[in-house]
C-alpha cells in the first residue's frame, strides 16, 4: 500500500521491483495523474481516491490484507493519522511492515526548529534532545543554524506489526 502516493512515483517503483500495490489520495488531480502514467508491469497498481482522515472510506481497502505500506513524506501532511494507524493495524498482516518517512522534526516543521518535543501516546514517544542553554551559541542572523549544520532533513521509519505468536 502507498499512502498518499501522490502522483504514484513511489507506487511504480514498488512495482518495478515486483509488487502489486493499491496507491491512494485525497487529491482526485493527483490520482489522475498516477492514472496517466504506464504501468510495467501492466495492471500491477490499483489507484483510489482516499481520504486516510476518514475511517469509513479507508476501510474501502480493507480486506487485502497488505504485506506492507509506504507513507514517503506524507504523514506531515495529514490533518490527523489516527484512523490510517487503526487500519494498518487491522490490515497489514502479521509480520507486516509500515515504513514512513517524514520531514524531521527537528528542522523540518514550521514551528520553532530545535524544540524538544514528545508525542505521548499508549505508551510510544519520539524525543529529540534539545541543545544545552548557552547563549553565546544564540547570536548571528540564523540564530542556531550559524553554529550547526549538520541537521537531518528527513526522518524514516520502519515498524513491524508483531508476527502471529509474538504478542499481537
Ligand atoms: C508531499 S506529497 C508526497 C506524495 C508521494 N507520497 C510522493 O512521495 O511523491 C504529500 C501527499 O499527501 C497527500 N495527502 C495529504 N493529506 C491527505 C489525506 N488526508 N488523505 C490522503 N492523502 C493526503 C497529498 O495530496 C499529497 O499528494
Amino acid at each position: 500500500m502507498d499512502v498518499a502516493c501522490g502522483n504514484g512515483n513511489f507506487a511504480r517503483r514498488l512495482a518495478a521491483r515486483g509488487a502489486r500495490v493499491v496507491g491512494f489520495d485525497f487529491a482526485e488531480g493527483m490520482i489522475e495523474r498516477a492514472r496517466a502514467y504506464p504501468q510495467v508491469p501492466e495492471g500491477a497498481i490499483e489507484y483510489a481516491v482516499v481520504d486516510t482522515t476518514d475511517a469509513d472510506t479507508l476501510d474501502g481497502l480493507a480486506g487485502k490484507p497488505f504485506d506492507a505500506a509506504v507513507a514517503n513524506m506524507a504523514l506531515m501532511d495529514i490533518v490527523d493519522i489516527g484512523p490510517l494507524l487503526e487500519f494498518l493495524a487491522q490490515n497489514l498482516r502479521p509480520g507486516g511492515r509500515f515504513v514512513f518517512s517524514v520531514s524531521h522534526p527537528l528542522t523540518g516543521t514550521a514551528q520553532s526548529p530545535l524544540r524538544e518535543r514528545a508525542e505521548d501516546g499508549g505508551g510510544e514517544a519520539l524525543e529529540e534532545p534539545v541543545f544545552p542553554e548557552d547563549p553565546s551559541l544564540a547570536g548571528g542572523d540564523g540564530g542556531w543554524a550559524d553554529h550547526f549544520r549538520e541537521f537531518p532533513p528527513a526522518l524514516v521509519v520502519r515498524l513491524r506489526r508483531p508476527a502471529v505468536g509474538a504478542g499481537g
